[in-house]
């Protein structure tokens, strides 16, 4: 991400830079890949590393129900169960070692906990409901059609305006960034980006706590989940700048690229990671050659697992499709319109479709809970 700072910070970084009582601000650098990428540099009111206490370990490892597979799979988002607890709200359904796609109901805001992911940075879909994330950056507020990314490591709470929410939730155990190929060599999006830095929404409203006392920072790593107490407020930060830090980017801001012939999935791409990608499907007008065909061709995804989660509008490729619903087309067998939606698409002019797809390079895992939604006989529906 670009640039950006908030709040009071040194003239020069790794200077003495002092409170009005005299005493020196915590300075310390965050990166997610050690010190050879993005970087922010942050200013305490007290160091960061004053652990008070620390709780039994929990495991929260995903439970995987099937590890290997080829068959077309769907399941029911919205079958999901909502829960008042924020952490425990979040349902992992489909894994592998690169990602983790995880659906969630929350009901409240998180009040007596932080949390902070260890490992993977998070990309959460907001498909329902509105908040704030808060942060040692400042606030990111969301809403219906954001991706709200946060870099790992970063500490962060949830608040919602509602009890109605539903989350669609990427864990990447990489940095999850714009595709290389709409950026220019010193990283600014170029022309030919479906979106650019002005739909990039940076943390704003910096807020300092100063206070003593007992904070909890769930913390996960490696599938265990650490309660770590410190003894000072963890959002006691008085100004940083830097290029690493959580945002928001919403979908409704991303332009589709669309051509005379069908164009590939490629041009639905927002996000990159090691070994998979997040792409957005965004109402659109349809391809202009008089004898176009708007539905997608059959295609062997031969080296990708793809999902996609359905938000909203009509899914001319599918039929029986329901909000929150994902599919799964595993690697290895083509797939395709369903019976009639070829020629159905023929002479429509817009889609209003809106839909977040991940495309993996490695299989993905089902998990128990994915089963529990899953919509059975799928792979028959082409047949019928
Ligand atoms: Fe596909």
């Amino acid at each position: 991400m670009f640039y950006y700072k908030l709040g009071s910070i040194p003239h020069k970084r790794h200077t003495q830079f002092r409170k009005p009582d005299g005493g020196l601000y915590s300075e310390q650098l965050f990166s997610t890949e050690g010190f050879s990428n993005d970087y922010s540099l942050l200013y305490h009111c007290h160091p960061p590393t004053i652990i008070t206490g620390t709780d039994t370990p929990v495991d929260v490892t995903p439970e995987v129900a099937e590890e290997r597979m080829l068959k077309h799979r769907s399941f029911e988002g919205f079958h999901v169960k909502p829960v008042d607890d924020y952490l425990q709200s979040r349902i992992p359904v489909l894994v592998n070692n690169d990602v983790h796609i995880s659906l969630a109901a929350p009901r409240k805001s998180m009040e007596d906990y932080f949390y902070k992911n260890a490992d993977a940075d998070e990309v959460i879909f907001i498909h329902e409901g509105t908040g704030t994330l808060h942060s040692q950056y400042g606030k990111v507020t969301f809403e219906y059609g954001d991706y709200v990314v946060i870099p790992r490591g970063t500490i962060y709470r949830l608040s919602f305006n509602d009890s109605a929410n539903r989350l669609f939730i990427v864990e990447s155990f990489s940095p999850v960034v714009p595709p290389k190929r709409y950026l220019s060599k010193y990283g600014q999006l170029l022309e030919h980006s479906p979106f650019c830095e002005r739909d990039i929404r940076p943390p704003a409203d910096l807020e300092t706590f100063d206070e003593k006392g007992d904070f909890l920072i769930r913390t996960k790593k490696k599938g265990i989940e650490y309660g770590l107490h410190y003894g000072h407020h963890p959002f006691d930060v008085v100004g940083w700048d830097g290029c690493c830090y959580p945002y928001a980017l919403s979908i409704h801001d991303f332009e589709p690229i669309t051509g005379r012939v069908h164009q590939p999935p490629p041009v639905h791409q927002t996000f990159d990671a090691h070994n998979f990608v997040i792409c957005s499907f965004v109402p659109r007008l349809y391809d202009y050659h008089p004898n176009a065909i708007p539905a997608p061709y059959n295609h062997s995804n031969i080296d990708s697992d793809e999902v996609l989660y359905y938000v909203d509008g009509d899914f001319m490729s599918r039929k029986n499709v329901t909000r929150g619903m994902i599919t799964l087309h595993p690697a290895g067998i083509p797939h395709g319109p369903h019976p009639g939606a070829v020629e159905r698409s023929i002479g429509a002019k817009e889609t209003k479709e809106l839909a977040v797809m991940v495309d993996t390079f490695h299989p993905l895992k089902l998990t128990k809970q994915a089963l529990e939604i899953e919509n059975e006989g799928y792979v028959m529906s082409w047949a019928e």
